[in-house]
């Protein structure tokens, strides 16, 4: 029987059909400025914010349509609970460092807040308890071991057996007074600012390169040039790497959200699970009744199952739990984590302190990108930011970092290396409208997609980052990479970097 959640195109999010976004055009000729930003996220269009409100002239660029990337898919959780992560963060570089990483996230909560109500933006900001649990007796322990680092940290906290939503916890952890919002009509409030503030923003237009200099310039796909004193990469998986090698240091992680109208009465709260497979759960009105964004089953971007095993595994324990009315949108979308868990904010390389970057955030890119926003203009503006040390990306811990680099790349490897040595045996004939398969042409590897007209797509599948073969994503209709997330359209397009050349067509004729 055919899965329900199974789609013929990528799904919309309730964010997107919910915010009608204001359009921009595409640069059509040199120009300069202080600063140009790429990437039109959430990470993109805080920083021009925050930068044009102190007064720099901003050029943000973006490579299709501002706010359709990992912004639009996210859950918008405003926490500085990032999952289990301060005992960590304490065993690893010690007390202070967690401390600042906990200070400069809760800092961000109170950075939005701030910002929504200097603006007065109708964003649906709900402050909300972040609730951290298990409903697993035998990791009961890590619950308590993660409370005691809140004790150290003097973070506000509680230990809870009972949640008020039937999630079967065994033990909980509570930050109080964090929020939720929603996303895209508080991005859109801040666009309208950086617009009124002088700051210019173009759509369609694609950073190729980046020329280095007193005043680098970053070239576009069309072959302009941004010249400006700084420039700050917020394009997700950073577009250039500068020798930062971020490639080795990061990977990209996939997840799904099925926006639900529940059978129970859903309490306030934002409940995210320890246990494996995790959920979170939050919720969002419409029309006065409460949406639940049910998500989870996060898995490295080119290596999960067939999506609709994940929906429909989602989708078993939203039914088992808060049961299920209706499912109006579902959708799914991946972020980057680095090999530290800590985001990279700051020089892209240790050689070039005018080209910024802001990336690896773990899921958790509401506050960071606050963080980023804070932390990057400071940088421009040459002042002291306490929190520069701990997000810079030239850091090295060789505790616990070098292990995972380590296995990180023997990871990349295996798959560099098994894709090549495949040789699918699929007929063109096997393949059914709207489906996508790996085949054999003339003893290599490649992708073959057939459209709803019956028309077969072939494309190479070497993908055009660093070379790894990528996979048929039968959810989003696209081809990903399990090395670094690079996302590819059916007929070879890129949708979502680090890759910047589309893969390769083959005309078999
Ligand atoms: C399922 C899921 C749920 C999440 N839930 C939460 C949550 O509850 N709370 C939380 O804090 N975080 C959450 N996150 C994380 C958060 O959504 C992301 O960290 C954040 O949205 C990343 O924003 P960004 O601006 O860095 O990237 P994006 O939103 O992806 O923006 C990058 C932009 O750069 C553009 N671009 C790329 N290359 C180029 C180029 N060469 N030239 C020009 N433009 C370019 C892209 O088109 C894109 O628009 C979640 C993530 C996932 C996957
Ligand atoms: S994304 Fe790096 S090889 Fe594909």
């Amino acid at each position: 029987m055919a899965n329900p959640y199974f789609a013929k195109e990528a799904p919309e999010t309730y964010w997107k059909t919910s915010t009608d976004l204001p359009s921009f055009p595409a640069l059509q000729e040199d120009t300069e400025c202080d600063v140009t930003i790429i990437g039109g996220g959430i990470t993109g269009i805080t920083t021009a914010y925050e930068l044009t409100k102190r007064g720099f002239r901003v050029v943000l660029i973006e490579a299709n349509q501002v706010l359709n990337g990992t912004t639009a898919h996210t859950t918008a959780k405003i926490t500085a609970q990032h999952d289990m992560i301060y005992d960590e963060l304490i065993r690893n570089f010690g007390l202070n460092h967690a401390r600042l990483y906990y200070e400069a996230n809760q800092n961000a909560v109170d950075y939005i807040k701030g910002i929504v109500d200097e603006h007065q933006i109708n964003c649906e900001w709900t402050e909300q308890d972040a609730y951290l649990y298990t409903a697993n007796e035998n990791a009961v322990q890590k619950i308590r071991t993660e409370h005691e680092a809140y004790t150290k940290l003097g973070i506000e906290r509680d230990l809870i057996k009972d949640l008020p939503i039937p999630l079967g916890s065994k033990l909980a952890l509570v930050m109080k007074n964090q929020a939720q919002f929603h996303p895209l009509q508080y991005l859109k409030a801040l666009l309208e600012q950086i617009v009124q503030k002088g700051g210019r923003i173009f759509e369609d237009t694609v950073a190729l390169d980046i020329k280095k200099g007193e005043r680098p310039e970053v070239i576009t796909k069309t072959r302009h040039a941004i010249k400006s004193r700084f420039i700050i990469c917020c394009s997700h998986f950073p577009f250039y790497d500068g020798g930062g090698l971020y490639a080795t240091r990061m990977y990209a992680d996939r997840s799904y959200v099925l926006a639900i109208k529940p059978k129970i009465e859903y309490p306030e709260g934002m409940y995210l699970s320890i246990d494996k497979p995790s959920v979170a759960l939050r919720y969002t009105l419409v029309n006065g009744e409460k949406l639940i964004l049910f998500s989870g089953e996060g898995h490295k971007t080119g290596q999960g199952k067939d999506m609709s095993t994940h929906y429909e595994t989602l989708r078993q324990m939203a039914e088992s739990t808060i049961g299920i009315e209706s499912i109006p949108y579902y959708w799914s979308t991946q972020d980057l984590v680095t090999i530290d868990k800590i985001p990279f904010i700051g020089p892209m390389s240790e050689n070039e302190d005018n080209i910024l970057v802001a990336t690896g955030f773990k899921k958790w890119g509401m506050t960071s990108s606050a963080v980023a926003a804070t932390l990057l203009s400071d940088l421009v503006e040459k002042k002291d930011n306490p929190y520069e040390s701990i997000f810079t990306p030239s850091r090295f811990h060789l505790n616990p970092g070098l292990q995972k680099v380590i296995s990180y790349n023997a990871d990349v490897a295996k798959h560099f290396i098994k894709g090549k040595l495949e040789k699918p045996d699929v007929q063109f004939e096997e393949i059914a409208a709207g489906e996508g398969k790996a085949v054999t042409i003339n003893g290599r590897r490649a992708g073959a997609f057939r459209d709803e007209t019956g028309c077969l797509h072939l494309v190479d599948t070497t993908c055009t980052h660093l070379g790894c073969e990528v996979e048929w994503n039968d959810g989003e209709h696209t081809w990903d990479c399990p090395c670094h997330g690079s996302r590819f359209k059916p007929t070879g397009e890129v949708v979502e970097g680090p890759a910047i050349k589309p893969l390769k067509q083959i005309d078999l004729n």
